[in-house]
C-alpha cells in the first residue's frame, strides 16, 4: 500500500526522493506527491494522480534551486477517491505530512478541532494536518511535544512523515503497525516504508518501532520514546539484497524475472537448513524450550491471506497424516474475528511475503493473546510480523518487487514443508528415513523447476485462446485442487479474466452449467492416486466443447484427445508436483496479461503489502 521516503541530508532530494518513489512503486498505487522546500523557504507541495512519472515533469518544472529536504508519498486511496487534492503531503498551516494507514477517529477530530469548512478533500489525512497544525501553534511550537499530543489523540494505524516549515531540517516520524524503517550514513538520514527504498544508499537499517518518534536531519538520525519524550536507542540490522536483486535485470517484467529466480530462491532457502540429509533450524533459533512445545502441541494452525495462504494450504494438506494431530488452515481476516478454539497447546504458522499484512499480524495478535506460540514464515527481514512472532524462518527470496507473488510462494512452500517435517520428526511420527527423503526431494525441485521453465515457449504459443475469454477455470483434486487455487489467483490478478478454482468432482453440482464452447479450462492432474478421478471430470466438461489445457505428470496416462493442449511435467513425488505446477500455472498467467498488454507489475486496484483490513 502506501509508499513512503523522507531524506534530509548532502544529496539532491529531488533525486533521492522520485527515484524512492519510482522504487516503491511496486508496492501499489494511484496518486502520488512530494514536498520539498522552495528558495523561500515555504513549503512546495507537488502531486499528481497516476504513475510517479507522470509526477517527475511536474516537479522538474517547479523547482529551480537545490533541496536537501523533502518527502514523498505513493497512495492507495483508502477514504477519499483518486483525486489530486487527496493524494499526499497534506498541508496545514506549518504542517506538511504523508501517511499510510487509517485513521478511524476522524470524523470526531473534525468536531473536535471545529474543521469543518477549512478542508480541501475527503481525507482522514487532511484533518491530522489540521489538528497536529494547530496544536504546534499552541505548544510553541514543539515539535515533540506536539507530536506526542498528536498520538494520544488519534486512533487507528499510521506511519506518519511530517516536516514544520520552520524547521528546515527536520523531519519526524512516528508509526503505529504500519512499517517504517530508517537509516543515516555520511549522505545524511533516511526515512521510508520499506528498505527497498534504502538499498541504493545503505548496508545498514534500524526499524522504527511502536512508541518512538525519530527526527531525521542531515547530520543525525535520533529516536525518542513517545511517552518519556528521552533519547532511546535504534538497533541496527543488515540488508542483505542488493541493488541488483532489486532490477530487472533485462526481463520485461520484473514478475518474469522473479518466476526465473525460482531455483535459486529455493535453493537459498533449503540449503542453509539441511545438513547431512536433515533438517536444521539451529539459526533460526528454534531452541530447545521450542522442541519441547512441538512434542507437546494438540493442533497447528496455519493461518495467512492470498498466495501465502495456498503454500499454507499445501503444507496443512500433505502433513495432516504426517503429524498425526489436526492441521487446519485459515484465512487471516477470518481468523481474527472467528471463534476458533485457540489455546497454550496450539502452534500457528503464519505465512507472509512483507510480513506486513494486517490481517496476518492481526491474527498474530488473536494468537498470542489466547495462549499459542507463533512461527511465521517471513521474507522481508526486520518487517512487523518476524518481530512479533516466537520464531520466525526467513524466506531469504530477496526482494519480490512484482505485486504477483511467484517466488515468494515456491519458497513458503519449501519452508512448510521444513517446518512440519521437523516437527513430525521431534514428535517421533516420522523416522530418518522420511526426513531424508523430503530434503533429497526438495534439493531435486531446485531442478524441476528449471525444467518447468523450459516449457514457457510453449506456453507463449498458447495463451491467445485464454487472453480472449472473459472467464476461465481450473480444476484438479486433492493436492492439485490447492495447487489450481493459486494458479486461478494467478491468473486472476494480472490478466484480470475471472478465473474460478474448482475441486473438479464438485462441478457437476453447478457450476459446469458455466462451461460453453470454447471456455478455457486447465486442469491439473499430478496426484497419480486420484488421477483416473480427474480425468472423467475432464472428460466432462470436453463434452461441453470446453478449450481444455491439461498440465499432466509424464507417467499418468490419459486418452488422445482428451485435451486441446497438454502440458507434461516430469516424474516427481506427488508432494512435490507443486513446484513444476506452479511455474507452469505462473507462466500461464504471465503470459496471458502480457498478451493483453497489461500493467503485469502492477495490476489495477492491488497493492504488494496490504497494511489495511
Ligand atoms: C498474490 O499474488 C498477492 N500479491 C497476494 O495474494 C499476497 O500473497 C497476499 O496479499 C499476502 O501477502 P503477504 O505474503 O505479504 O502477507
Amino acid at each position: 500500500m502506501c509508499g513512503i521516503i523522507g531524506f534530509s541530508g548532502k544529496l539532491d532530494a529531488k533525486k533521492v526522493i522520485l527515484e524512492g518513489l519510482s522504487t516503491l512503486e511496486y508496492r501499489g498505487y494511484d496518486s502520488c506527491g512530494v514536498c520539498f522546500f522552495d528558495p523561500n523557504g515555504k513549503f512546495n507541495i507537488i502531486k499528481s494522480t497516476g504513475k510517479v512519472s507522470e509526477l517527475i515533469p511536474k516537479v522538474d518544472k517547479e523547482e529551480t534551486s537545490a533541496v536537501h529536504v523533502g518527502i514523498g508519498h505513493t497512495r492507495w486511496a483508502t477514504h477519499g477517491g483518486v483525486l489530486t487534492e487527496n493524494a499526499h503531503p497534506h498541508h496545514a498551516g506549518l504542517v506538511s505530512l504523508i501517511h499510510n494507514g487509517i485513521i478511524e477517529n476522524y470524523l470526531s477530530l473534525r468536531e473536535q478541532f471545529k474543521l469543518t469548512g477549512s478542508l480541501e478533500g475527503g481525507t482522514d489525512t487532511e484533518i491530522v494536518a489540521n489538528v497536529l497544525n494547530l496544536i504546534y501553534e499552541k505548544n510553541g511550537h514543539d515539535a515533540l511535544l506536539s507530536i506526542q499530543m498528536l498520538t494520544k489523540i488519534i486512533k487507528g494505524t499510521f506511519a506518519f512523515l511530517i516536516m514544520f516549515e520552520d524547521r528546515k531540517e527536520e523531519i519526524y516520524a512516528i508509526k503505529h503497525v504500519s512499517p517504517l524503517v530508517c537509516a543515516s550514513s555520511s549522505d545524511g538520514a533516511f526515512i521510508a516504508s520499506d528498505i527497498t527504498a534504502l538499498i541504493p544508499y545503505t548496508k545498514e537499517f534500524s526499524v522504527v518501532e511502536e512508541g518512538m518518534v525519530i527526527c531525521a536531519k542531515r547530520d543525525s538520525l535520533v529516536a525518542y520514546d513517545i511517552d518519556t519524550l528521552k533519547k532511546v536507542t535504534l538497533k541496527k540490522e543488515e540488508i542483505t539484497w542488493t541493488i541488483d536483486t532489486a532490477k530487472k535485470d533485462g526481463y520485461t517484467h520484473f514478475m518474469l524475472k522473479e518466476i526465473h529466480e525460482q531455483g535459486s530462491s529455493l535453493d537459498n532457502t533449503i540449503r542453509p537448513r539441511i545438513v547431512d540429509g536433515e533438517i536444521d533450524f539451529t539459526n533460526d533459533n528454534i531452541d530447545d524450550e521450542a522442541i519441547r512445545f512441538f512434542k507437546d502441541i494438540e493442533k497447528i494452525q496455519v493461518v495467512a491471506c492470498g498466495t501465502a495462504l495456498h503454500a499454507g494450504k499445501v503444507g496443512a494438506n500433505v502433513y495432516q497424516d504426517v503429524i498425526k494431530i489436526p492441521i487446519d488452515d485459515y484465512i487471516a481476516s477470518e481468523y481474527r474475528y472467528n471463534n476458533t478454539l485457540i489455546n497454550d497447546k496450539t502452534l500457528v504458522i503464519l505465512l507472509s511475503q512483507s510480513g506486513e499484512t494486517i490481517d496476518t499480524l492481526a491474527s498474530l495478535e488473536k494468537a498470542k493473546e489466547h495462549g499459542a506460540k507463533v512461527i511465521s514464515i517471513v521474507n522481508v527481514k526486520g518487517s512487523t510480523i518476524a518481530r512479533e512472532s516466537d520464531y520466525v524462518i526467513y524466506t531469504h527470496a530477496g526482494p519480490e518487487i512484482a505485486v504477483a507473488s511467484t517466488k515468494a510462494y515456491t519458497v513458503q512452500v519449501a519452508s512448510i514443508y521444513m517446518l512440519l517435517t521437523y516437527i513430525a520428526y521431534v514428535r517421533n511420527a516420522v523416522d530418518k528415513n522420511f526426513v531424508n527423503n523430503i530434503c533429497k526431494n526438495l534439493f531435486a525441485s531446485i531442478e524441476n523447476i528449471d525444467k518447468a521453465l523450459k516449457k514457457e515457449e510453449d506456453i507463449k504459443m498458447i495463451v491467445k485462446n485464454i487472453s480472449s475469454s472473459h472467464d476461465a477455470f481450473y480444476i484438479g483434486r486433492g493436492l492439485d485442487y490447492v495447487f489450481s487455487l493459486e494458479g486461478a489467483l494467478k491468473l486472476k490478478e494480472i490478466s484480470y479474466i475471472h478465473t474460478e478454482a474448482y475441486a473438479a468432482g464438485e462441478l457437476k453440482h453447478g457450476t459446469i452449467a458455466l462451461i460453453e464452447e470454447k471456455t478455457p479450462v486447465i486442469a491439473v492432474c499430478t496426484q497419480k492416486n486420484i488421477s483416473s478421478k480427474l480425468l472423467s471430470n475432464v472428460k466432462e466438461v470436453k463434452a461441453r466443447d470446453a478449450y481444455v489445457i491439461l498440465i499432466i505428470s509424464e507417467d499418468i496416462e490419459y486418452e488422445k484427445d482428451l485435451a486441446d493442449i497438454v502440458i507434461k511435467i516430469d516424474k516427481v513425488d506427488d508432494r512435490f508436483s507443486v513446484f513444476p505446477v506452479a511455474v507452469i500455472t505462473q507462466l500461464i498467467a504471465y503470459y496471458t496479461a502480457y498478451d493483453k498488454g497489461l500493467d503485469i507489475d502492477k495490476p489495477r486496484n492491488l497493492a504488494k503489502s496490504v497494511t489495511v483490513e
